[in-house]
């Protein structure tokens, strides 16, 4: 009796209980031929398990574990140093699955998802490379003007293919936006498919043969943009340029490619603020060891004061702030954000108050105006975010305003600044060439309301000559001042010059 009790203990204490140790995949095929695949590397010690979490971009660390023997809760927050996003994993072994499913911020896993073992150190997050030391990256003689064209992502994100884009630039080459100066047709996130066996960065299905591409858009007499990451993935999580930037700068300037928006997105994972410059100097080296002009656009928010330093890795411009969105308040949060960079703009470096959503749906055709508007008097990149096949009249109009695209291309290259703020009023002036001056009164209350510029407050003496961009006529001043009543959130623009 003794003896048998002994020997169901001593079974029962070594059947294989429920053990999740090792590396699991949910791998989640996608229709342009890449898979979202989410790595589990679990270690568990009795009822307790420890490990990390890539879900592609994203990375956590898990932080507690409850439950057992057969189902665990793991909570697991994100690693990047930056936010506290936490994600709950309930986990479930059944045979060789692990049962998956994910709740919270950037689970990106549906309710009962399936994990099967992967080999040890796949999906591993790559090792850190430490940054190059700094140095002057020469600057690339682009941009003299802030960038004209055409971006993907407002309109189109995930969606944005071949024929979309061979579409686009057809509509951009016919429809006056080339002609009102619009060059760059960009392509953003989600074109990337995988590496080769020898590294090389290879398109997705969206995107059957980039060169091709590259040569139609050539053949409208545009030029082509691509996207990356100096991280191992993009913001969408596909794949980084990370590790592998002289090789990436090579391909896209082999595919014929004339501009990189560059976007820091994972790279937060591996390298501090601090480090930025040295990381985006790594991609500004690569670019310029190609020979080929590329235009090289920093997106990383803003942070870092990246402005500063931006033309020492030889951007040409860099995003100051976080994303715009098709709303009033966002381009206005955006726009209140750019009066102390005014320094910092100069002919072949300019700040980027992101990409317009003018045509997009979410605001008016006033709005709209005072967007164009806004963006022109601060001498930011015109790349227009809508789709340009499907335009209202007036929406082409605005975009294609021949006298304040001028203005956003004035030469001297100088950003504006806020001559004056009252209650809901500002005026915004900008130099130009010429001595000439660009004044935007701009109205953000909910009524119309008259604003008056002094001209002598403005710095100019004696009667100018007058030009309102919008209304695309010549007024008359009157005493020395000029008046005039601005539609509520909109604008009146107009140009001063020297009298006759
Ligand atoms: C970031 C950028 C956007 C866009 C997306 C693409 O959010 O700021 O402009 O490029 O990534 O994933």
């Amino acid at each position: 009796m003794k003896t048998t009790l002994a020997a169901l203990l001593l079974a029962a204490a070594t059947l294989p209980a429920a053990d999740l140790t090792g590396n699991w995949v949910v791998a989640q095929p996608q229709s342009d031929g890449t898979s979202r695949n989410t790595y589990l590397n679990l270690k568990q010690e009795g009822e307790k398990i420890a490990g990390t979490i890539r879900v592609s971009q994203f990375f956590y660390s898990v932080k507690e574990s409850s439950g057992g023997p057969e189902t665990f809760t793991l909570n697991a927050s994100l690693m990047d140093g930056h936010s506290e996003r936490r994600t709950t994993y309930t986990v479930r072994l059944a045979g060789d699955e692990l049962h998956v499913s994910a709740a919270g911020r950037g689970g990106a896993l549906g309710p009962d998802m399936v994990a099967h073992r992967a080999p040890a150190g796949e999906g591993a997050y790559p090792a850190r490379v430490a940054p190059p030391s700094l140095h002057k990256v020469p600057y690339n003689g682009l941009a003299k003007t802030p960038p004209m064209g055409w971006n993907s992502w407002n309109k189109f994100h995930g969606r944005v293919d071949d024929a979309s884009v061979r579409s686009i630039a057809d509509a951009m080459a016919s429809n006056g936006m080339k002609a009102a100066g619009y060059l760059y047709v960009n392509i953003d996130d989600t074109w990337e498919g995988t590496r080769d066996a020898a590294g090389n960065i290879q398109s997705n299905k969206k995107f059957p043969d980039m060169k091709a591409l590259a040569d139609y858009v050539h053949s409208k007499g545009l030029k082509l943009g691509i996207y990356s990451s100096p991280g191992p993935n993009t913001c969408a999580g596909y794949e980084g340029s990370y590790g592998h930037e002289e090789q990436d700068a090579k391909t896209w300037a082999a595919w014929g490619i004339d501009y990189l928006k560059y976007d820091w997105c994972s790279a937060r994972n591996l390298y501090t603020d601090e480090e930025m410059q040295a990381v985006y100097q790594k991609m500004g080296d690569a670019l310029h060891a190609t020979s080929r002009p590329i235009v090289y656009s920093l997106c990383q928010y803003g942070r870092a004061e990246v402005w500063k330093w931006g033309p020492e890795v030889s951007g040409n411009l860099w995003r100051t702030t976080g994303d715009i969105s098709d709303r009033w308040q966002s381009m206005l949060g955006i726009f209140d954000k750019q009066n102390v960079l005014t320094g910092y703009a100069a002919p072949g470096h300019f700040n980027d108050p992101d990409m317009l959503e003018i045509g997009n749906g979410g605001m008016t055709d006033t709005e709209y105006r005072a967007h164009m508007s806004l963006w022109s008097i601060l001498a930011a990149p015109l790349l227009a975010g809508n789709d340009l096949r499907d335009m209202t009249p007036s929406i082409l109009d605005i975009l294609t305003n021949r006298e304040v695209i001028a203005v956003d291309q004035d030469p001297l290259g100088k950003q504006g600044r806020r001559l004056s703020q009252s209650g809901d009023q500002e005026i915004w002036m900008r130099d130009l060439t010429g001595n000439a001056k660009a004044v935007v009164f701009f109205n953000r209350g909910g009524d119309s309301a008259k604003m008056t510029l002094k001209f002598s407050d403005a710095g100019i003496k004696g009667e100018p000559k007058i030009r309102d961009l919008w209304a695309r006529q010549d007024v008359a001043a009157s005493n020395g001042e000029f008046s005039a009543t601005v539609p509520s959130h909109g604008v009146v623009m107009i140009k001063l010059s020297a009298g006759q």
